[in-house]
């Protein structure tokens, strides 16, 4: 008994071994997942063979018990001895009422392989759980400084042995580099960044370019992830300055070149940028040869930045609500419209991006510092307050390519991309008004090439200075897109990564409802067995031989006659008359069956009808008990 118990407990334990050292890994192999469940369940069988040879040792030895306190019709009695084939014992009264604690033991042999064989298996599954990691890897991201240390003239490689692209083209003085205060100078902006900016603003998608393999390459893998870079580059910093017609008090105090009246509803633009004040010219001076170098004379200008332009930028909104009807513009416009200003400084700005790849999408949440003007200077004014277009101050602030030369580069890089940009935004949009009609609106911009237009409209979208800024950073972000871009570097970060694996998953929780119940079942079958048997003295069983040397009594040869074939079907009264198991109290015909073997005077257990037994008393030496010891006494008797 015990040592069953003990069996099914280490096969439990071995499924959950099993089942935990499977937990969230991954087979791929059909044949060989099929096989370690069928292991799992074979650990199932096993536990449920041997609680269940447990609950049955206890059960027969408690079957004798029953027999011994009740009478019982022969009906109850088979199946008593039958209750692990045949069921039928739970639907009969004699026994439920009489033997509860047999019927209990039989209901929890039914049940084990319910338990065990069926349910337990069911704690191991096949799905997908979400692996969650982090890694410290490489991870892309931009570092303008590098184009501070460029040179034309010496080529750079990347890892993959790639040539290094920048995102300017310079003329120089001198081509060998050699000549007394040589230096280099801005030409524009390199086909590359063209290349790259040209492709983000026709894109039309509301995120940056990036690489096919993006996600593998920044997650280490096939995860998905989440990381935060954190660089320098250039931002636009965007303020609106008018709201509406007639707020243009902001507006003169900024110095900007124009104001709401050219917009509608007053004027007829939908929108107009003015974008190249103080740009840098191209050619810089009169008398360039090839590879700018200055033929004659070489200015005193070339090359210097003075400025960077600021994008000025006025658009008007269709609010689509009717003009009421005392409006001074109903001649004209059949609904309101909103006019706005805005003005965007180009900074060095500090971002702060947070990546997250998710499947074969990404997005990318922005944080911006902006630091400080790329280019600290401004236009003078008139006495009378007008802006000088032609006087940029401070002369100090300016950046000259012969003085810090890194910081020069530097400024053309984040030039030539805003160069990039102001391509798409300068120029305006007019409008034919709907009155007289027809309303349509006339293009001489880029911008309509951009998503900084409604896609049904075609006009500029309503909050365009925010839209403007991300677009800008997009462009930024987008040169991710082409890793051999000199700007873009390596960082080593903390990446949070998550990825689906189809593996199996184990629920101990699951496996232990099943067991447990068993086991506390089983144990207690345990209990209430080895209690019985040192109660009873002795152990039980339900073979053939038991039988036969139980019922050898007289009275149920009388009982039996005309059955003894064992046949089907059995005699109704007979099955109906009730016996009980105990001490034969009168046995006349003893001797014609223990012969002259010396039993005469001792009582035999058999099975007959309640009136002629007696209990069994634990410790009394009964025919057929200790025989052992009776027969070494009675050789010796023999003997002597
Ligand atoms: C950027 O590149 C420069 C020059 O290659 C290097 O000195 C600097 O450390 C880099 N900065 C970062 C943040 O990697
Ligand atoms: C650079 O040199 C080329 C060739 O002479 C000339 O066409 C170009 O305008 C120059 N760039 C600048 C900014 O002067
Ligand atoms: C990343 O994006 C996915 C899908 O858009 C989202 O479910 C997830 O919460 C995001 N993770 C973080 C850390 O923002
Ligand atoms: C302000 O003064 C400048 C130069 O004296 C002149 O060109 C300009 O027209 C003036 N502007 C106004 C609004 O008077
Ligand atoms: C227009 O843009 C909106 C928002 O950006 C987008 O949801 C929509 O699909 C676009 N429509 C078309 C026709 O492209
Ligand atoms: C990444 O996330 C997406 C969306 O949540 C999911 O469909 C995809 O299976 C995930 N990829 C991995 C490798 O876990």
């Amino acid at each position: 008994m015990v040592v069953s118990f003990i069996a099914g407990l280490l096969f439990a334990l071995g499924q959950h071994v099993l089942y935990k050292r499977l937990h969230h890994t991954t087979e791929d192999d059909e044949q060989r997942k099929v096989k370690l469940v069928l292991y799992g369940r074979a650990l199932a069988y096993l536990s449920k063979v041997a609680f269940g040879g447990c609950v049955i040792i206890c059960y027969r030895q408690r079957i004798w018990r029953a027999l011994r306190d009740h009478a019982f019709s022969i009906w109850s009695i088979d199946q008593l001895f039958l209750a692990t084939e045949d069921p039928s014992l739970f639907v009969n009264w004699e026994t439920i009422s009489k033997a509860s604690t047999v019927v209990a033991m039989a209901l929890v042999i039914w049940l084990i392989p319910l338990a065990t064989i069926i349910f337990s298996p069911g704690a191991l599954t096949f799905g997908d759980y979400l692996e969650v990691g982090s890694a410290v890897i490489a991870v892309p991201t931009l570092n303008f400084t590098a184009e501070s240390y460029k040179n034309y003239r010496n080529a750079t490689y990347n890892r993959k042995n790639v040539k290094q692209r920048s995102l300017i083209y310079v003329n120089t003085t001198d081509k060998a580099a050699s000549a007394p205060g040589w230096f280099d100078y801005y030409d524009q902006y390199s086909a590359d960044a063209e290349r790259i900016a040209l492709i983000m603003a026709y894109s039309l998608k509301e995120q940056s370019l990036s690489t096919e393999d993006a996600r593998l390459s920044s997650c280490g893998g096939d995860f998905n992830c989440t990381y935060t870079i954190s660089f320098i580059g250039p931002g636009y910093n965007c303020e609106e300055l008018a709201r509406g017609a007639d707020d243009d008090q902001k507006l003169a105090e900024a110095g900007a070149p124009f104001d709401t009246s050219g917009l509608a509803p007053v004027g007829r633009l939908a929108y107009i940028a003015d974008v190249d004040r103080g740009d840098y010219s191209r050619p810089q001076q009169e008398g360039l040869g090839l590879g700018g170098v200055p033929i004659d004379f070489i200015s005193e200008d070339l090359g210097i930045f003075q400025t960077e332009p600021v994008l000025w930028i006025g658009y008007s909104i269709d609010s689509n609500e009717t003009l009421p009807a005392d409006s001074p513009y109903n001649e004209t416009w059949k609904t309101r419209y909103d006019p706005h200003i805005f003005k965007c400084t180009h900074y060095e700005t500090k971002y702060t991006v947070d990546f997250n790849y998710s499947g074969p999408y990404f997005n990318t949440h922005i944080s911006f510092d902006f630091i400080s003007p790329i280019i600290n200077t401004t236009f003078s004014r008139f006495d009378n307050g007008s802006v000088n277009w032609e006087d940029i101050v401070p002369v100090e602030n300016y950046i000259s390519p012969r003085g810090d030369v890194p910081l020069y580069k530097k400024t053309a890089a984040y030039h030539a991309m805003g160069s990039c940009l102001r391509k798409f935004l300068r120029g305006k949009i007019e409008l034919e008004p709907p009155i007289p009609g027809p309303g349509y609106p006339r293009v001489y911009s880029e911008v309509t090439k951009t998503r900084l237009v409604s896609n049904t409209t075609a006009m500029p979208k309503e909050d365009l200075p925010m839209l403007l800024r991300d677009f800008y950073t997009d462009m930024i972000l987008s040169l991710f897109s082409d890793p051999k871009m000199l700007v873009v570097a390596e960082e080593r970060v903390l990446v949070n990564t998550t990825r689906y694996r189809s593996s199996f998953i184990y629920d101990s929780g699951k496996l232990w409802a099943c067991y447990g119940p068993v086991i506390f079942c089983v144990f207690v079958s345990l209990t209430v067995g080895a209690w019985t048997i040192w109660e009873d003295g002795t152990t039980f069983s339900v073979g053939f031989s038991r039988i036969m040397v139980t019922t050898r009594n007289s009275t149920l040869d009388h009982i039996s006659r005309g059955a003894c074939l064992g046949n089907d079907p059995f005699p109704p009264e007979l099955m109906h008359t009730r016996l009980k198991f105990g001490v034969l109290v009168e046995y006349t015909e003893e001797l014609d069956y223990t012969g002259q073997d010396g039993y005469q005077g001792l009582s035999h257990c058999t099975f007959g009808v309640p009136s002629e037994l007696g209990p069994i008393v634990k410790g009394t030496i009964y025919a057929g008990l200790k025989d052992k010891q009776r027969m070494r006494i009675m050789k010796k008797e023999k003997i002597d």
